[in-house]
């Protein structure tokens, strides 16, 4: 049951004065669970549940405290957002806040223990201003000298424990898309000059130029011919969190791209995506295999195909297993890709394993595994060997 409240604060007095309007928050609005309700000094017992789905967090008020009787937990925990302003006032927030850049990222999320994920640039960079702490009741997160570069996603996960055995409860974590509007830089920093990313067919593609503040306009740009890209929130759609999603990628849409963010008087470019387009397919191949027959007289020759009935333009790579491998038997095999009718986009790509003259080594299994960018699959069958059929006499 994880409470978490926020607040960007600038001096030590607004703080302490946050905390404890945090603290009142806490007594006046959060459920009631079973297992916390043991009495904590100096704190009186927590009031009675809210209704579920209905918040009170219209800041410090009145309650009576209850007697203390046996309270059944909540039955189904509700996770949400506090947002602490200036003088005491609490905000419930929804997906998404913004602190100002300098100011204090301070995150409170209720659970003993709790576990942070923050925007991967802060877990790499260790420059000790992010500190968590976790408290009797509730974790702490702590951002401080914040830059627009600490945008992202800040999620805080209760953790069931039994014993010393401890894991996180996916279904209660509670996130907040935290913006740090920066005025110099409307996109969030990014370490490289540009990114390759793959457009796979029909795998939604995102182009990640993030912008620091929820406010900017953000288009898309072709590079070359210089056009701004269509978005029309169906083929390519933008989220403020995410940046642009291709849905179903198609070969047009390879090139270079970059974002430009515009806000006020401020004008500025991502880094540029260049995004190959790779014919990725549905699933892995399906090969069949067959021999010309399954018993082959010494001395004849045998052919081994492996056919593979697959989406156009998806290579296949064939590779064999055979009896006589050990023993170095040089066989050779004949590739080829070719249309299938029927108007679908969709080709056929076989391999054939050639014997030529049969000897007793060649009995056995044979084993083709056909592979594409999504896996690979084996089939296999046997072949005899049988005495060359004796010539009729005269
Ligand atoms: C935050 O910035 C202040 C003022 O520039 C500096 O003194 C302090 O060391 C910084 N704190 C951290 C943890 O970087």
């Amino acid at each position: 049951m994880p409470l978490v409240s926020l607040f960007g604060s600038k001096g030590r007095l607004v703080l302490s004065a946050l905390l404890v309007c945090a603290l009142i928050l806490e007594l006046a609005c959060c459920q009631k669970d079973a297992q916390e309700q043991r009495p904590t000094p100096g704190r009186k017992p927590k009031p009675n549940t809210p209704k579920p789905g209905k918040s009170t967090n219209k800041g410090p008020r009145a309650f009576t405290p209850k007697p203390k009787i046996k309270a059944t937990p909540a039955t189904q925990a509700q996770t949400f957002l506090t947002q602490v302003l200036n003088k005491g006032k609490f905000k419930k927030v929804g997906e998404t806040i913004s602190v100002q850049t300098g100011d204090t990222l301070e995150l409170r999320c209720r659970g003993n223990p709790v576990q942070w994920s923050v925007p991967s640039y802060l877990d790499e960079d260790d420059d000790g201003r992010l500190r968590t702490v976790q408290h009797e009741r509730y974790g702490l997160l702590t951002l401080v000298n914040t830059t627009g570069a600490d945008t992202g996603e800040y999620t805080c996960y209760p953790m069931y424990c039994e014993d010393t055995d401890c894991r996180k409860e996916y279904g209660k974590a509670v996130k907040v898309f935290v913006f740090f509007p920066d005025p110099q830089e409307l996109f969030v920093p990014s370490s490289d000059y540009y990114e390759v990313i793959q457009l796979r067919t029909n795998w939604p593609t995102v182009l990640p130029c993030q912008v620091t503040s929820p406010e900017a306009k953000v288009t898309l740009h072709r590079e070359f011919p210089p056009v701004e890209v269509a978005v029309d929130g169906t083929e390519i759609s933008f989220n403020v969190r995410k940046g642009f999603t291709i849905h179903r990628p198609r070969p047009y849409h390879a090139g270079a791209l970059y974002c430009v963010a515009s806000l006020g008087n401020l004008r500025q470019s991502s880094t540029k995506y260049m995004l190959i387009y790779v014919n990725y397919p549905m699933a892995p191949p399906a090969p069949v295999i067959q021999a010309s027959s399954s018993s082959v007289a010494i001395g004849e020759n045998l052919r081994v195909s492996c056919i593979v009935l697959g989406e156009q333009d998806v290579a296949v790579e064939f590779t064999w297993e055979y009896p006589g491998q050990q023993i170095g038997r040089p066989l050779y095999t004949q590739e080829s890709i070719g249309p299938v009718g029927g108007g679908a986009a969709r080709q056929q790509s076989q391999s054939v394993l050639l014997v030529d003259e049969v000897r007793n080594v060649d009995q056995g299994t044979y084993t083709c595994t056909a592979q594409n960018l999504q896996g690979a699959k084996s089939v296999s069958t046997t072949v005899k060997v049988v005495p060359k059929a004796k010539p009729k006499k005269p």
